[in-house]
């Protein structure tokens, strides 16, 4: 995980390196630190904390180039110390590290015997130091007999005292772009290209141990063989907007607050007498081959891929497993040429998504990516993409990108069934109309939000919950359940309410509250059931459900009333109470909503 950042050019490094960074915190805000050149030696700053920290106490003299990075801990606590850039032993070298070197240890030991020493927990001093061991006046040669040292993932970014005129990268299987621009003299390299302040840059994708050797005027690409290679050079449109609250006391609460219009831009252009993508890249030839999909993604992603499978069964009569991404690159899964991979993910930089999308490529299986951001690896690495069009998700917490995917998946659900001939035109027609009215559905959950704090405010005593659902309400109630956890630091666990009575529902009792969503048609009755067994167990019972079910109010303490819709379209008001529920819980109990402790926005280490 981590951002890095770095730059050389006209401009004063320091501050292009700052404001790059402030792009990149949603890959990690452990700590912050930037390094550069100044009279021949490397000067550094960095601090535990988030960026602001390092703003605030950042004193550097006038640099010629800079190199800054964002962490998210892997090796080492969270302090100064830990933060990077890192230097070698000789403090003649200065590198930043995004991702996990596996063999560290005896890498470490080694050099330990060796007589250097190291002053912090990281795996990234040892890199530093292996390339000070092999640097002989060529940082290039010196970082390229290092990367064959090295086992994982990662991206590298490094100077060297003595060549104040160059920035050296490389990375393998990490996400690293360089941007250089036609106009002035300068290049820049970041983890992720929406992090340039500008979309007018050449951007070269660094990948498979390549390194670039990046200066003001001119950047070289070596393979392996040291060879020059020429790269794929692409213009990106990148949006360069800062990212604003809107008024809005966080994050989290416009995102769920712009659920209405992000829904309708998901179907915006979708449908004209039948659905239909645009930039889906994959043949209809293709997919009416297909015999099953495979479902990967993880967290928030993953639960969308759960409503995607019972969709995909209820309408396209297509077999479909999800997996959770960092399971499924281990497994030995059963698929072919006849299996639609289907990752999804927000960011698009998931390190097991994409990991175990590149897996399922030994199988020949063709594969779509569900994403929000369009430059991102996966939309750039699927055979093709459905974007989400749902604008930066910048909570930490998934509200939007969540009723996104799921209002894309639900299109191309109805897709594969009109491709596989289990649905007609105008059934298709009847669902979309249906699925038209959702943003109003949200609306009208919205507009309950007094009635939802009230609740949440009452809620935000407990320690613990169980979330419970049947059908297209146990995603919903995971997804649910999900979002209390990590926003609030409350326990909380999502089961099937079938599956209560089999072993969890001794842990009930007054304390211990159950959240029951209630909008499965199919299987009311059976929740109804499972709520008096769990009301028999004396725990508070919140029900979500739908606005004309009078009998609910009977039996839970407390009620919050959704839109009644279909059951494959139940997930969406349901997941926006959801949403909101942990919301105020989270600010009743004081937490940093926006960005929860421990997490990132986009989780770029297995
Ligand atoms: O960017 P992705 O959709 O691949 O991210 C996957 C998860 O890390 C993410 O959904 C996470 O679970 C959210 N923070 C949940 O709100």
């Amino acid at each position: 995980m981590c951002g890095v950042f770095g730059y050389i050019g006209i401009r004063n490094p320091l501050e292009v390196c700052l404001s790059g960074l402030e792009k990149l915190e949603y890959r990690g805000y452990d700590s912050s630190g930037i390094g550069g050149i100044f009279e021949g030696q490397i000067v550094l700053c960095k601090k535990a904390g988030k960026l602001s920290a390092l703003k605030n106490s950042i004193q550097l003299p006038q640099i010629s180039l800079a190199i800054a990075h964002t962490r998210w801990a892997t090796h080492g606590k969270v302090n100064d110390e830990n933060a990077h850039p890192h230097l070698d032993f000789t403090q003649s070298i200065a590198l930043i590290h995004n991702g996990i070197i596996e063999n560290y240890k005896e890498l470490k030991n080694d050099l330990l015997k060796e007589g250097i020493t190291f002053s912090s927990d990281t795996d990234t001093e040892v890199i530093a130091n292996l390339i000070a061991k092999y640097y002989e006046g060529d940082l290039v040669q010196a970082l390229n007999a290092t990367l064959s040292q090295l086992k994982g993932i990662f991206a590298l970014v490094v100077i060297h005292k003595d060549h104040p005129d160059q920035i050296i990268a490389a990375a393998r299987d990490c996400p690293l772009s360089i941007g250089y621009s036609d106009q002035e003299d300068e290049s820049l390299i970041s983890s992720d290209p929406n992090a340039f302040e500008e979309s007018n840059y050449n951007i070269v994708f660094l990948k498979d141990d390549e390194i670039a050797k990046v200066q003001k005027k001119s950047i070289k690409i070596y393979n392996k063989n040291l060879d020059i290679i020429s790269k794929k050079i692409e213009r990106l449109e990148i949006d360069i907007r800062p990212p604003s609250k809107e008024g809005f006391e966080h994050y989290m609460l416009k995102e769920i607050f712009e659920q209405p219009l992000t829904i309708k831009k998901a179907l915006l252009g979708r449908y004209d007498e039948d659905i239909f993508f645009e930039e889906l890249k994959l043949s209809t030839d293709v997919l009416k081959k297909i015999k099953n999909l495979w479902i990967l993604g993880c967290g928030t992603s993953s639960h969308a891929g759960r409503i995607a499978s019972l969709l995909v069964e209820d309408w396209a009569r297509l077999p479909s497993s999800v997996e959770i991404a960092s399971e499924a690159r281990y497994r030995n899964p059963l698929i072919s040429e006849e299996t639609l991979i289907v990752a999804i993910s927000q960011s698009g930089e998931t390190a097991d998504t994409l990991a175990a999308l590149k897996e399922t490529k030994k199988y020949h299986c063709p594969n779509l990516g569900i994403c929000n951001v369009k430059n991102s690896t996966l939309a750039r690495e699927t055979d093709g993409v459905i974007l989400l069009k749902a604008g930066p998700e910048i909570s930490v917490c998934s509200t939007k990108a969540f009723t996104s995917q799921i209002a894309v998946l639900t299109l191309f659900s109805l897709y594969l069934a009109r491709l596989h001939n289990q649905l007609s035109k105008s059934q298709v027609k009847t669902i979309f109309e249906e699925l038209q009215e959702i943003p109003k559905h949200i609306e009208t959950v919205l507009n309950q939000l007094p009635t939802i704090q009230a609740i949440a405010k009452k809620y935000a005593k407990f320690e613990h919950f169980f979330f419970m659902g049947r059908g297209y309400m146990l995603p919903t109630a995971m997804e649910a359940a999900l979002k209390l956890k990590e926003i609030s630091y409350v326990n909380a666990n999502a089961y099937p309410a079938g599956e209560l009575k089999h072993g969890p529902i001794a842990l009930l009792h007054s304390q211990f509250p159950v959240v029951a969503f209630c909008a499965h048609k199919k299987t009311r009755d059976k929740i109804i059931s499972n709520l008096t067994e769990v009301k028999a167990r004396g725990s508070p019972v919140l029900a979500i459900a739908p606005s004309d079910d009078s009998e609910i109010k009977e039996i839970a303490d407390d009620v919050i009333y959704v839109p009644k819709t279909r059951d494959e379209l139940a997930p969406f008001s349901s997941s926006v109470v959801g949403q909101l529920f942990a919301y105020f819980i989270a600010k009743e109990r004081g937490c940093d909503i926006d960005q929860p402790r421990n997490l990132a926005k986009s989780v770029t280490v297995e």
